[in-house]
């Protein structure tokens, strides 16, 4: 396979900027900058988040089985960097209605019960039924708005 061609076609797969809330052992809030989301079922809603294989993101969905996603509104750049980064503490968060942490003033977030785990390749896939929704202002923000690139 021509490596060059695989990374420029696998990286045209358009994604959106999320952030994966989640709970910690010791229940604290754990945030987590990620973009392999997609919606796999209508009835009932399913969606698949690729989640890596050594991220304490997937350590923590592993043990409660539950996770939030949080979709970034167009904009909110500062709060991506700050999540990459680790400086939790600058971003503002809210909590679903089943406490899980979600970034506040973001364009919607989905509270994700998880169903199975599929083992296979560096990301393991996360396959949840969507149980609460919030809405918020404004548009998700595309990857793309950040100029980074998750794939290839
Ligand atoms: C642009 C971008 C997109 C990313 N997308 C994902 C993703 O979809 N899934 C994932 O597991 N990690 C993704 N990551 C990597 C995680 O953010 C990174 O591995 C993080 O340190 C894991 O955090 P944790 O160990 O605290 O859970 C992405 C990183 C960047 C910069």
């Amino acid at each position: 396979m021509d490596k060059k061609a695989k990374k420029k076609v696998l990286q045209m797969i358009p994604y959106g900027a999320y952030v994966v809330g989640t709970k910690t052992p010791e229940g604290t809030d754990h945030l987590m900058f990620g973009t392999w989301l997609m919606q796999t079922s209508f009835k009932p809603a399913l969606v698949a988040f690729a989640l890596s294989e050594d991220s304490r993101t997937l350590a923590n969905v592993r043990r409660s089985k539950r996770f939030a996603v949080s979709f970034l509104a167009s904009g909110m750049k500062g709060v991506a960097e700050s999540i990459v980064d680790g400086s939790f503490a600058k971003v503002k968060t809210e909590r679903t209605p089943s406490g899980l942490p979600v970034v506040a003033g973001g364009a919607g977030w989905i509270d994700c019960q998880v169903l199975d785990i599929l083992d296979k390749g560096d990301h393991r896939i996360g396959l949840a039924e969507v149980v609460d929704v919030g809405s918020g202002p404004g548009k998700l923000m595309p990857l793309d708005e950040l100029k980074w690139h998750y794939g290839g």
